[in-house]
């Protein structure tokens, strides 16, 4: 990874990079800055590529060649595919969200938020990125020294339970949903598994259930909700941001992928090859619009955090009460 390749090269798309490379958008406003940024969002991306093996015919190499890819990125319509999945599913695009993460999203991801060596390069470095964003929050929690005094936790959007066991092994008393059935009862199905393992019974047991995070109700200490957002534009995200805000009494923690020149070239690479699950339905959010949202709500961010692997694009922000 991280090495130039100056010979056009037969890689193929991991389907992953489709979703994770759709961590991604731009507003590409000056040119040198374009070019500076998108080399470096680039190269890791075309190594990986060259990594994963046989397929596509992609021609890489001077910055020259990387400024006609970023020129055939800009004049593709990503919007145009997300409205078609839209379309499929009857024009609900929240519907849509849900069925990916119930067939083949849940098949995905639950592989990469689990142990498995059944993924490939991409995935496998998508995994160790979101590892390295739940770790964080963890950290966050244990340094104020809450965990244990079974603080209230609504986690939003758990998928496979990544954050919420390892809070609830920790002494948390949790409340998990997903819109996706299939990520939460296999939230539920790692929760236990993981509890006897440990031979802890905690105090308030877990709780998980299918929900779409709008419409969950009661009051929480902290509120959690991890690379949820990417699935929804910045309208629909200040929305939710304003709903988990009125659920946490105390601290609300969401994480999303940020809206930079780099990151939009890797999502519009991303786009270009879409893969069988059509999974490049992903929006960035430029950080001000989510504090502005944040702000409006009467929240103030006062902890932040990045996490950027090859594949994997997280920015991580903790609110408290203004
Ligand atoms: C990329 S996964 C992240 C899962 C988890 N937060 C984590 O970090 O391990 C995104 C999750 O958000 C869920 N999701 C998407 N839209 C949602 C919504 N409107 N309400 C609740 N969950 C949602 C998906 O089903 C999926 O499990």
């Amino acid at each position: 990874m991280g090495k130039k390749s100056t010979t056009a090269s037969k890689v193929s798309l991991p389907s992953a990079l489709a979703y994770s490379a759709s961590a991604s958008l731009i507003a590409a406003t000056q040119a040198e800055a374009v070019t500076n940024e998108i080399t470096q969002a680039v190269n890791p991306v075309i190594s990986g590529l060259a990594d994963a093996g046989n397929g596509l015919p992609l021609a890489v190499g001077s910055a020259a060649a990387i400024a006609g890819l970023a020129f055939l990125l800009a004049t593709t319509d990503p919007e145009k595919r997300r409205t078609d999945m839209a379309t499929e599913a009857g024009g609900d695009e929240m519907k849509s969200v849900k069925d990916y993460f119930n067939t083949v999203g849940f098949e995905r991801w639950e592989k990469i938020y689990g142990e498995t060596e059944e993924v490939n390069k991409v995935q496998l470095d998508i995994r160790t990125g979101h590892a390295k964003t739940v770790s964080k929050v963890i950290n966050w929690l244990k340094e104020d020294g809450e965990l244990s005094k079974g603080i209230t936790v609504c986690d939003a959007g758990c998928g496979t339970g990544s954050l919420s066991i390892p809070l609830a092994l920790e002494g948390a008393s949790i409340n998990a949903s997903d819109i996706s059935s299939a990520m939460a009862g296999e939230a539920e199905k790692r929760c236990q598994a993981a509890l006897e393992a440990a031979g802890t019974t905690p105090a308030v047991a877990p709780k998980f259930e299918a929900n779409d995070l709008e419409s969950i109700s009661g009051k929480y200490h902290t509120v959690t909700c991890l690379d949820v957002m990417i699935h929804y534009p910045q309208d629909k995200a200040d929305a939710m941001i304003t709903h988990l805000a009125s659920l946490a009494d105390d601290r609300l923690i969401i994480s999303f992928a940020p809206k930079t020149l780099a990151y939009s070239i890797l999502k519009r690479i991303g786009e270009l090859f879409p893969g069988p699950s059509k999974a490049t339905r992903a929006y960035l959010h430029y950080e001000e619009d989510v504090e502005k949202a944040l702000n409006a709500a009467g929240w103030k961010v006062c902890r932040r955090e990045m996490t950027a692997t090859s594949f994997y694009f997280s920015r991580l922000l903790e609110a408290k009460r203004a």
